[in-house]
């Protein structure tokens, strides 16, 4: 009798995994790979693990299944664990072949997601030019592409690789659009397909490979055809103008990307004083859209019901970086001005901005703690100190100093000066323009 569908444990992989997950399901691999490895004894094919919390991987050792979910929780495939293998943290890699459970429908550019099965169905492999592309091509790619299928007479196929982080300069969207664009002009004729090919790694050495992602690249490649070509990593020379113009349209100059400006520092530094004086500046401006999203105003509502804990902290601090990650998407400014003590919260903020398309300004408002304390406009510290308030950052609860931040210091320069300062910054790194050129 089959199991009933709830025994079985359910996990959400990475967008790393969930790219593997998709060209194992997709038999994209050369040689056939059937699943997730044991990365202590696969070989070439050591990056192609999945690694779960140890909750989970007790789970699906003892019942030999675990259901891959993707972040909404539609079913995608099922995992026959075979074996296990220790990762980092307490958390444990599983070993085993997947089973598709449902064809994933989404994601931009569906319909080019062909499966070397479905592609050979028109055109036969041995026909077939593979080309990874994972960069827009210039204008000598095109040219080196159409002499070597056309001295070999094969049809070029284009393979965008547009998995998680894979994609250099462009999203993985343009990735598409600019490689759609690159086959037009190849002559005779060249197909594009998109494939799930994510970044494993550029640049350590990986067996008789230059990197685990020039393994990846060439495993998916042969794949697809029978003959593959590999283009230079750096590009080289100019793009074509309809490749240039879809590559500026994508990542247009950084005075129209998202920004997101974070403030970090002790209670009672200064960091929503000096937000706010930033906040009025840019809508002095006028030349930006600008949200705030200041530590205590979050938790009044977004955080509501949060505490100080280390993961209470956490869960505000992502939310945060959630919604400023956001508004950086749709080329906004966020002023972030939370106390956020922990440098892996931080970080993971810049991450979600950064994956987001936008640029990630950390500030370290870094009045010491004395003078906090001395200032102590709500008179919290004075509760802290006295055992009223635990968890209190600075007295009872770290804070971790960062040291990938601009720093500022209130005690030295008036709330103005800094100002000018950060405007000045903000400027220069070109995030902002420069208010005395405008017309
Ligand atoms: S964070 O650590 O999660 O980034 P957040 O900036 O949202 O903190 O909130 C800090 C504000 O909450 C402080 O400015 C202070 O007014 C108030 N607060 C209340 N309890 C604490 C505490 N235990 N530690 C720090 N701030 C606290």
């Amino acid at each position: 009798m089959p199991e009933p569908p709830d025994s079985i444990a359910q996990w959400t992989p990475s967008p790393r995994e969930l790219d593997d997950l998709d060209l194992l399901v997709n038999s994209a691999f050369a040689p056939p790979l059937p699943g997730f490895v044991d990365p202590r004894t696969a070989g070439d094919a050591a990056p192609i693990t999945l690694v779960v919390s140890s909750e989970a991987a007790e789970l699906a050792l003892s019942s030999k299944q675990l259901d891959l979910v993707d972040p909404e929780g539609a079913p995608l495939a099922r995992l026959a664990v075979t074996g296990s293998w220790p990762s980092t943290q307490g958390r444990i890699g599983l070993v085993g072949a997947v089973h598709e459970l449902a064809t994933n429908e989404f994601g931009p550019f569906r319909r080019l997601r062909l499966t070397p099965a479905q592609l050979h169905a028109s055109f036969p492999a041995d026909g077939l030019l593979a080309v990874p592309v994972t960069r827009p091509l210039t204008t000598a790619d095109i040219e080196s592409i159409s002499k070597a299928a056309g001295d070999a007479g094969l049809t070029a196929v284009l393979i965008a690789c547009i998995g998680d982080g894979m994609p250099q300069g462009v999203s993985g969207p343009a990735l598409v659009r600019t490689t759609i664009a690159a086959a037009s002009l190849i002559t005779p004729n060249a197909h594009v397909v998109a494939a799930a090919v994510a970044d494993h790694g550029g640049d350590k050495p990986h067996g008789k490979w230059r990197s685990a992602n020039d393994w990846l690249v060439s495993a998916v490649a042969q794949a697809y055809a029978s003959t593959t070509l590999f283009l230079p990593a750096e590009s080289h020379g100019d793009l074509p103008a309809d490749i240039e113009a879809l590559v500026t349209k994508d990542r247009p100059p950084r005075d129209r990307q998202g920004v997101v400006v974070f403030f970090t520092g002790l209670s009672g530094s200064g960091k929503s004083t000096l937000a706010r004086a930033l906040v009025d500046r840019v809508l002095e401006q006028g030349d930006r859209t600008i949200t705030s999203l200041d530590g205590d105003v979050v938790r009044h509502h977004l955080s509501k019901g949060l505490g100080f804990s280390r993961e209470d902290r956490e869960t505000n601090i992502t939310r945060i970086g959630f919604v400023a990650a956001e508004i950086a998407r749709h080329g906004g400014v966020a002023v972030c001005s939370p106390i956020a003590p922990f440098e892996s919260t931080r970080a993971t903020v810049r991450r979600m901005v950064e994956q987001a398309g936008g640029g990630f300004v950390l500030i370290h408002v870094a009045t010491p703690l004395e003078e906090c304390e001395r200032r102590d406009r709500k008179g919290l510290y004075a509760r802290a100190r006295a055992g009223q308030i635990p968890d209190f950052t600075g007295i009872s609860s770290p804070y971790e100093e960062p040291v990938d931040a601009i720093r500022i210091d209130t005690t030295q320069v008036d709330i103005q000066s800094c100002v000018d300062q950060l405007m000045n910054q903000l400027v220069s790194e070109g995030w902002l323009r420069n208010p005395g050129l405008e017309g």
